[in-house]
């Protein structure tokens, strides 16, 4: 059911993953996959285009957030109402917004590594970051929650959660959860959960929705990510509270407008219509980690890679081989993966793996590193 996408397909289907690349440069960094899209969604938006739907999106939500609602009751047992969301036209720009809108004035707390524009949109929001840093010798990348204890005191009222976490491909426990959920509510600040990695999660993890331990925090996600559709423009906010659901839906257009008519439909029919796709999804990628796991025993044994929980980016720690930037000297060997500095400034020798694709450009990208770094 999952289907690879070729060379020349991929470059024409992910033309910023594939585009950025020279030709025979294997793009392992930017998160998208090369895989075929879910035969729903391009019926669904085929269809759409063919009716000529390519004007303004509709008011409300065009169904997005009951398809959520469907999507998260069959697959984590959580029915989050259907009008609690509000369609933003991405993730980044839904926690801009909330930062905008929702959270008290004060710093933001961010744990690093993190996703780069979470850095940018606390900046962009006027607010001013703390980042509480996992110490990359930990044996588990658990979020430091005296670190946060500490930042709340000092005065930040926000906090950025990324569950499952990239790069760490971590999923964090209920118990976890619930325990920054007390944070919160003792110092009255808010977490803004971006959980667009949350369907991502792999055989042998459970995820929990944030909001289902904290009614005050502030989901912001998308299908695009585990659907391959981020250019089609479409996300949601959801907060439980409806006064908040009110003042979200009353936006001044520029400061929401970028989502599409056609992301809105792939929305509906991706958190509808595709588990089948999701379920075969999840089996690729974690047959990937299986690989993955051996490629590294052979070819890289002494890197060290977090356990992939979720996501299909791993996290690599390749410090013992001595470089401080392996990305760089991968690229030199034909191959792009995203330098761990991007996600956490300062740190050495780490890199951001996508295993989002074949068996044998995986096989071919972990070589090419070895070759680089060995
Ligand atoms: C944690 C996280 N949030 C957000 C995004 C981007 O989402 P969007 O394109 O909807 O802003 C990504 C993309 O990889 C991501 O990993």
């Amino acid at each position: 059911m999952i289907v690879d996408l070729t060379d020349e397909e991929a470059r024409a289907a992910l033309p910023l993953k594939w585009g950025a690349v020279e030709p025979g440069v294997l793009p392992g960094w930017v998160a998208e996959m090369d895989y075929a899209l879910a035969p729903p969604i391009v019926e669904a938006v085929t269809a759409a285009v063919r009716r000529g739907t390519a004007g303004y999106p509709p008011f409300g939500d065009g169904g997005v957030g009951a398809a959520l609602t469907g999507f998260a009751d069959r697959h984590w047992s959580w029915s989050p109402p259907a009008d609690a969301t509000v369609v933003v036209g991405d993730v980044i720009a839904g926690i801009r917004i909330a930062l905008e809108v929702l959270c008290p004035p004060g710093p933001v707390v961010v744990p690093l590594p993190c996703y780069p524009p979470f850095r940018d949109v606390v900046e962009i929001a006027g607010r001013t970051m703390v980042a509480v840093e996992v110490d990359p010798d930990a044996d588990d990348a658990a979020l430091d929650l005296t670190a946060v204890e500490d930042a709340f005191r000092a005065g930040a009222r926000t906090l950025l959660l990324c569950n499952p976490h990239n790069p760490l491909g971590r999923v964090a426990s209920r118990a976890e959860l619930e325990a920054l959920a007390a944070l919160a509510e003792q110092y009255g600040a808010r977490v803004v959960a971006d959980e667009i990695h949350g369907p991502l999660t792999l055989p042998g993890a459970t995820f929990t929705p944030y909001l289902s331990v904290d009614s005050r925090g502030i989901l912001v996600t998308s299908p695009s990510k585990t659907f391959n559709t981020a250019g089609l423009h479409t996300a949601q906010v959801v907060s439980l509270d409806p006064e908040e659901q009110v003042r979200l839906r009353s936006l001044p257009l520029p400061q929401n407008h970028a989502y599409s008519p056609l992301g809105m439909i792939a929305a509906v029919v991706s958190w509808t219509d595709c588990d089948a796709w999701h379920a075969a999804l999840l089996g690729r990628l974690a047959s990937q980690r299986t690989l993955l796991a051996e490629l590294l025993a052979t070819h890289l044994p002494r890197a060290r890679m977090r356990p992939l929980a979720a996501t299909y980016l791993p996290w690599l720690d390749l410090r013992a081989y001595g470089h401080d930037d392996p990305a760089t000297l991968g690229l030199a060997h034909g191959v792009r993966v995203a330098p761990g500095e991007h996600y956490q400034p300062g740190l050495p020798g780490h890199v951001r793996l996508n295993i989002a694709t074949d068996a044998e450009r995986l096989e071919r990208t972990v070589r090419r590193l070895a070759a680089a770094l060995v």
